[in-house]
C-alpha cells in the first residue's frame, strides 16, 4: 500500500519563515520604557488578531508578573498555538495566558497595559469608519496609561507585483531542514489601495503549498492612522521608524516624526492613551 505523503503544516513553516516573537518583546518592552518612563511596569497583554499566539507565550515567559489574552477568530491557529506555542510553556506561564476564540470588536477583555497588533493585522478593516470603531473599540480596553501599537507596512515595495522568495532553514529540524517561503504580491489598486497578497511554500521535495495564506487588505498609510489614532480619543500617535546604516535597516526602531523614504519598510504605530 502507498503511503499517503504527509501535508507540510503551513502554521510551523509561517512560524519559522515569518515570526520573531522574541523581538517583538523587546520592543514592546523598550518603547514602553521609551513613552512610559516612570510608574509601574506594563503586566497585561493582548495581542489582538494573534493567530498562533507565539507574542502571547513569549510575553508571560519574562516576568511572573506578566499575563497576556490573545484573540482570534479562526479556531485552526489558535489550536495549534495550543499544541506548539502554549505547551512548551512552564505550568506558571501556562496558567498567565488566555487564547480566546473571539472578534476583536466584541470582546470583552479589558485594562490591558498593552495592546499589540502584529503583521499589519488590522488592514483587514478596509473602510474608514470601521476602522476608527476598532480604535475606539481598542483604546476603551486600554488600562489608564495603556499603549496601543500597531505594526504596519508599506513603501512602493509592497505596491509593486511581485514575489519575493527566500530560503529559511530550521536549525533544529527532524524530518524538515529548510524550505523556501515565497511572499507574493498578486494585485494593488491605487483608488481603493485594496491588496492581496499570498504567502505560498515550497519544501526541499519540491512540493509546493500555494496560498497558504491569503490576506485581502487595505494598505493603510501612517498618516490615516494617526489621524484615525487622534479621533479614537488617543491623547498622541507616534511613529518609530527603522534606523538605517549603509542603507540597510538596523533592525533598531527609534520615535522619529520624518522617516528615509524606503522602498519597502515596517513600522510601528503607536496610540498613546
Ligand atoms: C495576518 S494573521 C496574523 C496572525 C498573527 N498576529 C501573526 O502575526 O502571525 C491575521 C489573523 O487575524 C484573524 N482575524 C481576522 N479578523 C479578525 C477579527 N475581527 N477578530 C479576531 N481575529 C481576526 C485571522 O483569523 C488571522 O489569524
Amino acid at each position: 500500500m502507498k503511503r499517503k505523503a504527509k501535508r507540510p503544516d503551513k502554521y510551523l513553516l509561517y512560524q519559522h519563515a515569518v515570526q520573531s516573537p522574541e523581538v517583538h518583546v523587546d520592543w514592546m518592552l523598550s518603547a514602553w520604557k521609551d513613552l512610559r518612563r516612570s510608574g509601574p511596569a506594563p503586566k497585561l497583554l493582548r495581542e489582538d488578531f494573534c493567530g498562533t499566539y507565539a507574542i502571547s507565550c513569549e510575553w508571560v515567559k519574562r516576568s511572573s508578573e506578566h499575563r497576556a489574552i490573545g484573540l482570534d477568530l479562526d479556531p485552526e491557529p489558535l489550536a495549534w498555538g495550543l499544541k506548539h506555542n502554549w505547551k512548551k510553556l512552564d505550568s506558571s506561564q501556562r496558567g498567565r495566558v488566555d487564547a480566546r476564540e473571539a472578534n476583536v470588536l466584541n470582546s470583552t477583555a479589558r485594562g490591558a497595559d498593552l495592546l499589540f497588533v502584529g503583521n499589519f493585522s488590522f488592514f483587514i478593516f478596509k473602510e474608514r469608519a470601521q476602522l476608527l470603531n476598532y480604535f475606539r473599540i481598542a483604546r476603551s480596553s486600554l488600562s489608564s496609561r495603556g499603549l496601543f501599537m500597531l505594526e504596519m507596512a508599506g513603501g512602493p515595495g509592497m505596491i509593486a507585483p511581485l514575489r519575493e522568495r527566500k530560503t529559511v532553514r530550521i536549525e533544529d529540524g527532524k524530518s524538515l531542514k529548510k524550505f523556501q517561503y515565497i511572499w507574493h504580491q498578486k494585485k494593488f489598486d491605487p483608488i481603493s489601495h485594496d491588496a492581496l497578497y499570498a504567502i505560498h511554500f515550497k519544501l526541499e521535495d519540491g512540493s509546493r503549498l500555494d496560498d497558504a495564506f491569503v490576506y485581502d487588505w487595505r494598505l493603510w498609510s501612517i498618516p490615516e492612522v494617526k489621524d484615525l489614532l487622534l479621533e479614537a480619543g488617543f491623547s498622541d500617535a507616534v511613529v518609530y521608524w527603522e534606523k538605517t546604516q549603509r542603507g540597510e535597516g538596523t533592525g533598531d526602531y527609534v520615535r522619529m516624526l520624518a522617516g528615509d523614504n524606503a522602498y519597502s519598510w515596517i513600522a510601528y504605530v503607536v496610540g498613546v492613551k
